[in-house]
């Protein structure tokens, strides 16, 4: 399948489900605080997702049983809310996708709750700037190549390091579709940016190494292999003849609340 260039009709729509998907996540991030369980976020993004007339991607896609992903402390991606209770200094990745009029939006954050320990803190702004560098990449003409190289050299300069298992993707009328965009690599590889494409770039990045474990229970939940933290950014972006347009921008910092630190002025 070729990676799809999308019509200034679809790009409207899936800028639609992306603005959707960054409400639902500010507003998770207003509402986070020590003490809730990561069920109460599934059921804060279920229902302000359905009451949007929007569906959440991640509810059976491929049998995943929630409407959100919740990735606490060593869990890389594809954490699955439950009974877990968030406990001051843990970092909870939050993974919204919204699914509106056949196109999906995908954006994810990470939360400090309460106050962060210095590993902690360096997982998360490492993840949340290395997205940043990525993005910075992104324009008509440009390698796919070009955003994981520095997302890498970024990231391993920190002396942290960047999961290889999970990438980011192209998005649209499915949740994942061409191309896959690695987190790591080499300049100048990798298949040429045209403006009208639209993917994910969704940096993980583990304060120790980049050897990832699926949980063999549950078959979901992704751990680093050595248990150190792991953080994680993502936006949706729309490459542009000029650049590139970050669909999932969030319209204003993401609001405190009361006993979360949360991060984030992109
Ligand atoms: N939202 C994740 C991503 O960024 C994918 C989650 S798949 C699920 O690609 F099934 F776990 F929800
Ligand atoms: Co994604
Ligand atoms: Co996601």
């Amino acid at each position: 399948m070729p990676i799809e260039i999308h019509s200034q009709k679809e790009v409207d729509a899936i800028r639609t489900s992306c603005r959707m998907a960054a409400e639902t996540l500010m507003l998770v991030g207003e509402k986070l605080r020590a003490g809730m369980t990561t069920e109460e976020i599934n059921a804060i993004v279920h229902e302000d997702t359905v009451r949007r007339d929007a569906y959440p991607s991640p509810l059976n896609y491929h049998g995943f049983p929630k409407s959100v992903c919740t990735s606490v402390n060593d869990v890389v991606c594809h954490g699955i809310p439950g009974s877990e209770v968030l406990k001051n200094g843990d970092i909870v990745n939050v993974d919204v996708t919204t699914l509106y009029k056949g196109f999906h939006g995908d954006t994810s954050a990470t939360f400090y709750v309460g106050t962060p320990s210095a590993e902690a803190r360096l997982a998360t702004e490492t993840a949340r700037k290395a997205l940043e560098l990525g993005i910075a990449e992104v324009k008509e003409g440009a390698r796919l190549g070009d955003i994981g190289a520095a997302i890498q050299e970024y990231v391993e300069a920190q002396g942290c390091s960047v999961v290889r298992d999970f990438v980011g993707h192209g998005i649209g009328r499915k949740f994942h579709e061409p191309p896959q965009v690695k987190h790591y690599g080499k300049r100048g590889t990798g298949d040429r940016m045209k403006a009208g494409m639209v993917f994910t770039i969704e940096p993980m990045v583990n304060i120790g190494g980049w050897e990832v474990d699926v949980d063999p229970t549950d078959k979901w939940t992704v751990r680093t292999a050595d248990g150190s933290l792991s953080a994680q950014f993502e936006h949706t972006i729309l490459v542009t003849r000029t650049g590139c347009e970050v669909l999932t921008k969030r319209p204003g910092t993401l609001r405190m609340s009361e006993n979360v630190a949360s991060i984030l002025a992109m």
